[in-house]
């Protein structure tokens, strides 16, 4: 392996994923210049606000079943539903923090579990060997999941009420220096490595919605898609000249995919997965300009397949057109095992990142596809032939044949200084234009067959100017709003000598972090001209001197770099993982929420972290489960067998397994709290943010009282644990340095919320009554201004009382209802349940914010 670097990414990354495309020559050397700045008609941007569900909060109804006891169903009232994310989503999470890139950990928001639904190696079939980190060969790896997992789909099976799931993954690559002892026989080391590429798909079962999904061995539906797994072509190319090899002498069928990277669900239930890096598998005659465009030359290939099977080779004679089997689109059906895959010519031939497909409203099917290469170019493909709802055997021939097209930007604020500073106009925004390269099954550039254009596409493409991009990795349309989402991961070569300058749609010079482009397609989502402007530039705010999040502010966003895959949850806010953040802005990468309407477009919101080395892929967001699932590829790939980076995710000393994971909600249950009880929710709420934990023993005591000390600690952990300087001198006699509740018992008293006692005590053992715990809401929200009451909140809190005003603004806040009786009975204690209910509503339901005006 070459000792290559592109910037500070991993050599290893750069040698078996990429095959050193940075090393070489920028692949598009093309004379084609990119339109820089036209001006444009000043476009109005489209508005961006209130296309998303409104985000009402359903009230929950109490249940009915059982008999809860008097005080619990009356101490609170009946609660509102759990609080709701941006656009009504049910998947709320309090945002983790960036975690450093040496940490080798999978890290969840607090309240959510995680756990591997499988694993590299883990067999599909029961006539499968176990695995074994010491012996592992190409008969088991051909019967086991896969290695370095990318994208990944789950559909529900139907009729099996959720419990049953079919679940789609690809391999992209291997990573032998970690999977395999040093000394493995070169050629066994080859056939594994094949056999560990291709695809899976498996079963999943679980016992209801909040359950894990864990997969079924010898499942009906579970298969393995291999080395030499057979693939029809489709299409304008199938059969042609270009496609004939040795093995394949009509040019109508090939063998094995390679290189996947990810991939989209159709509407009609299959699967797409782009061919990616697939020139890394292949050694060339040098010479050629074709070659040379994609990427590929005479140098021995990093795995030396080549030497193990003569198709790696194509100057072996029958195999010179054995690299034009990969490049493609493949499309799969889950649901026949029996199915043979195909690779769709009409959607021609680069190094696609995957497909994902909107039916357009004039029912073509439409499918944006990114060429993940620097400088390469974003495509559309639009069906020939309509899409019929339900009719799935028509809907399989629609990416069969259909109009290719290449994107051109074109900004409205004329040249960029490659900072990344927003244009004067406040936006990196203008319009584009989708140019034909085939249309009706003709080749639309001049010279080209349509089966040339098909398949050395790239070279096609730069005879009409797209815009060269920074990498286009998915390309995402959602289903709620139309519009479609470009993550360009990086291009560290924009601007750099002899390259292409900055533009308005990819502002920076050697963009590190990558930026999101946001298209909104003109009329027809099958027409040929589009608006665009970016929703984000990426970064580090801290560390980077320009970033934007669409004008959100740059301090309330997770910093995010390398954004790659692309998801949308239930109401289409858009979720991001990303790929090579440990060696940009230092943290290791993961998955992010990004808000896209209303005033908090541009949020950018961390929910999960991967381990070291790791990549995340996926995902897959099921907010309505509130669950997430991501794929961890290539945790630990900078170590060696002998010596692990990573031991993720089962920590047996062996070292690092790709593997699928599933986010969801920890299970919160306690033997002395009745689910159907009205603090129920509020009290699994309160434990699963860890501001009052449950007891070792499985109980929560929602009768115990809550003591001063408690009391202090749960509001500071309600604000966040914010940093506490030590006093100079103590404030109270009775609290010492040592004391569980000091840090938070010394910022409460300094933000006023708790005072002392005139003897100079704190007396934090002391029953917190209910009056007591309203003060001290009413002074954690800031003491906002409220009138004094002139009539009695309660029966028994007479205006002029003791704490009247404070009890008063409680309930007006709709933190505090009545007992049955009606009163609110300020002298008696407090319960844990009680106090459950009062920060349960104070934040999540009410969002009364510490030291509100
Ligand atoms: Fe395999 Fe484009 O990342
Ligand atoms: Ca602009
Ligand atoms: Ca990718």
């Amino acid at each position: 392996m070459k000792d290559h670097v592109a910037g500070k990414r991993s050599p290893v990354t750069c040698a078996l994923k990429c095959a050193n495309a940075c090393l070489g020559e920028t692949c598009n050397s093309s004379a084609n210049a990119t339109f820089r700045d036209i001006a444009s008609a000043a476009l109005s941007r489209r508005a961006l606000l209130g296309g998303g569900a409104a985000g009402a909060l359903a009230i929950a109804v109490a249940g009915t079943a059982g008999a809860p006891s008097a005080e619990a169903a009356t101490a609170a009232g009946p609660l509102p539903a759990r609080p709701t994310a941006p656009g009504g989503s049910p998947l709320e999470f309090t945002t983790i923090q960036p975690v450093e890139h040496t940490a080798d950990e999978f890290t969840v928001p607090e309240g959510f579990r995680w756990q591997p639904v499988i694993k590299w190696g883990d067999k599909l079939f029961s006539d499968a060997p176990d695995f074994d980190w010491e012996d592992q060969s190409a008969e088991a790896q051909r019967l086991q999941f896969g290695y370095n997992n990318d994208y990944t789909e789950i559909q529900e099976i139907p009729h099996t009420s959720g419990r049953r799931a079919v679940m789609f993954v690809n391999h992209e690559y291997t990573n032998e220096n970690i999977m395999l002892p040093p000394g493995t026989d070169p050629e066994v080391a080859a056939r594994i490595g094949m056999e560990a590429h291709g695809l899976s798909v498996v079963e999943l079962e679980r016992e209801n919605a909040d359950s894990p999904y864990e997969y079924v061995v010898d499942a009906d539906l579970n298969r393995r898609f291999v080395a030499d797994t057979r693939y029809d072509f489709t299409g304008p190319a199938a059969g042609s000249e270009l496609l004939r090899t040795a093995d394949s002498r009509r040019g109508r069928h090939t063998r094995g995919t390679f290189g996947n990277c990810s991939g989209g669900l159709t509407p009609w239930g299959t699967l797409l997965s782009g061919e990616e890096n697939f020139n890394g598998y292949f050694r060339t005659a040098a010479d050629s300009a074709e070659n040379k465009r994609y990427g590929m030359g005479a140098e021995p290939t990093v795995r030396g397949w080549e030497d193990v099977d003569p198709r790696f080779d194509t100057t072996n004679e029958g195999y010179e057109n054995s690299a034009h089997h990969f490049g493609w689109i493949v499309e799969v059906d889950p649901w026949d095992p029996e199915s043979t895959p195909r690779k769709h010519t009409a959607m021609g031939r680069f190094k696609h990142e995957g497909a994902n497909i909107i039916i357009a409203e004039d029912r073509h099917a439409v499918a944006y596809m990114g060429d993940d290469e620097k400088f390469d170019y974003l495509y559309k493909f639009v069906s020939r032939k309509k899409y019929v709802e339900g009719n799935t055997r028509h809907n399989m021939q629609l990416l069969e044949d259909g109009d290719l097209y290449v994107a051109r930007f074109s900004g409205n604020s004329g040249p960029m200084d490659g900072s990344g500073e927003v244009p004067a106009d406040g936006s990196f925004d203008g319009t584009g234009t989708w140019i034909p390269l085939v249309v009706d099954g003709e080749s639309r550039v001049e010279g080209m067959d349509v089966d040339e254009v098909l398949v050395r596409t790239r070279l096609a493409a730069d005879t009409v100017s797209p815009t060269k991009m920074d990498r286009c990795e998915d390309v995402q349309p959602s289903l709620t709003s139309r519009k479609v989402y470009v993550a360009c991961t990086n291009n560290d070569g924009r601007g750099t000598e002899g390259k292409e300058g900055p533009d308005e749609v990819n502002p920076r010079t050697v963009n590190r972090d990558g930026h999101v482009v946001e298209i909104d397609e003109l009329g027809n989502q099958s027409g040929a001209s589009f608006a665009w402007n970016l929703l984000l530039v990426c970064g580090d705010p801290e560390q980077n001197d320009a970033t934007y999040f669409s004008g959100f502010p740059t301090e309330k966003v997770s910093p995010i770099s390398c954004p790659d895959n692309l998801a949308f949850d239930s109401v289409g806010n858009l979720w991001i993982s990303t790929d090579g953040a440990p060696s940009t802005i230092g943290f290791n990468d993961g998955l992010f929420r990004v808000t896209l309407d209303g005033k908090q477009r541009g949020r950018v919101e961390q929910f999960a972290s991967v381990p070291v080395d790791a990549e995340t892929c996926g995902p897959i967001v099921h907010d309505q489960d509130r669950t997430a699932f991501v794929s961890v590829q290539h945790p630990g790939e900078d170590g060696s067998y002998e010596k692990q980076t990573s031991y993720w995710p089962e920590f047996a000393g062996t070292g690092p397994k790709p593997a699928v994971v599933q986010i969801l909600p920890s299970t919160v249950s306690f033997s002395d709290v009745d689910p159907e009880t009205a603090e129920y929710q509020a009290i699994v709420w309160s434990a699963q943010h860890g501001i009052i934990p449950g007891r070792e023993d499985g109980t929560f005591r929602p009768q115990g009282t809550v003591g001063r000390r408690a009391m202090a600690t749960f509001l500071y952990r309600l604000a966040g644990k914010p940093e506490v300087t030590p006093p100079r001198n103590e404030p109270f006699g009775d609290v010492e340095k040592g004391d569980a509740g000091y840090r938070a018992i010394i910022w409460a008293q300094r933000e006023g919320i708790v005072r002392g006692y005139g003897d100079g005590t704190f007396r934090p053992a002391q029953k917190v009554t209910r009056e007591e715990a309203a003060v001290m809401l009413y002074r954690y929200a800031g003491s906002p201004a409220y009138p004094s009451p002139t009539k009695p909140p309660y029966p028994d809190v007479e205006p002029g009382a003791r704490n009247a005003t404070e009890i008063a603004w409680l309930k007006a806040r709709g933190i505090a209802t009545t007992w049955e009786d009606g009163t609110f009975r300020p002298t008696v204690a407090l319960t844990r349940a009680s106090a459950a209910s009062f920060l349960y509503r104070t934040d999540a339901v009410q969002h009364v914010a510490f030291r509100e005006g």
